[in-house]
């Protein structure tokens, strides 16, 4: 059984800081999953904030970490291919994927090149199976890593669009956001980023201080205009946040660094 058991929020001074307690804390879990079911089923996510942890994993964590099994999944893809610079896959390979000893096999890549999009997006959610009973003791993921964007949107769950109300199917094609870059996405669905035991924000720079004020304010359902807040893990929910993120969080409901 997963219980639910809540949120926390950290603050460090700053993205280095708070992706070196990270990267800590992912090797610890990876290490008790691995323990406890022969695996560390990890999804990972695009955008610039995570670079600097990723590189971490690959550097100071090369040994420690038990790569040889973990899986990783992606949060989301734009639609281009790997070798694009603006690919998640590629900028996550290129950072750590391609340095640290992780079977090749399990490393699963959601196909930004494929057409049409909603193929690349059944093949991705027949990749993860059926989504599991939410709250039960089997959840897809062991931990999710996600950013979010200063609009609020999570993976490519953008407000506004229809895939932020998807609630059957895992993965979705969605066209873009207001936010750079304008390529259509794929992406995970709220189902499916919520089935995890433990779901991670990592979130720097002042321009998210409004939308991170909205979502930790949303209340226990969420906000569709904030579809971040919208990812309810029967597990814990993190926030590791710098300084600047932070501008808007009350003290009392966090733990600074
Ligand atoms: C993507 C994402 C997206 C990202 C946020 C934050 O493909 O762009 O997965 O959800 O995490 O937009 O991006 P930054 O870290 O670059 O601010």
């Amino acid at each position: 059984m997963v219980l639910r058991v809540g949120r926390r929020v950290r603050v460090f001074g700053d993205l280095e800081r708070a992706s070196a307690a990270l990267a800590r804390e992912l090797a610890h879990d990876a290490a008790a999953a691995v323990r406890a079911h022969g695996r560390f089923r990890w999804v990972i996510s695009g955008g610039r904030t995570p670079l600097p942890l990723y590189a971490m994993l690959a550097d100071a964590h090369r040994s420690g970490f038990p790569w040889a099994e973990t899986e990783v999944f992606f949060a989301d893809e734009r639609c281009v291919p790997p070798d694009d610079p603006q690919s998640n896959f590629g900028a996550a390979w290129g950072t750590f994927l391609s340095r640290v000893p992780i079977p090749r096999r399990r490393i699963h890549r959601m196909l930004g090149e494929l057409r049409p999009r909603s193929e690349a997006a059944d093949r991705y959610a027949r990749l993860l199976g059926p989504l599991p009973h939410p709250g039960g003791d089997a959840p897809l993921f062991d931990a999710v890593l996600l950013g979010i964007g200063p609009d609020g949107h999570t993976a490519s769950l953008f407000p506004g669009h229809s895939a932020v109300r998807e609630r059957k199917r895992a993965v979705v094609a969605t066209a873009p956001g207001s936010l750079p870059p304008p390529v259509p996405r794929l992406t995970l669905t709220l189902p499916a980023l919520s089935s995890a035991r433990k779901v991670v924000f990592l979130v720097a720079g002042s321009d998210k201080v409004s939308a991170i004020s909205q979502i930790l304010r949303s209340g226990a359902k969420g906000n569709p205009r904030w579809p971040a807040s919208l990812v309810r893990p029967a597990g814990t929910t993190e926030w590791f946040l710098d300084r600047a993120a932070a501008a808007g969080v009350p003290a009392a409901g966090r733990t600074s660094r």
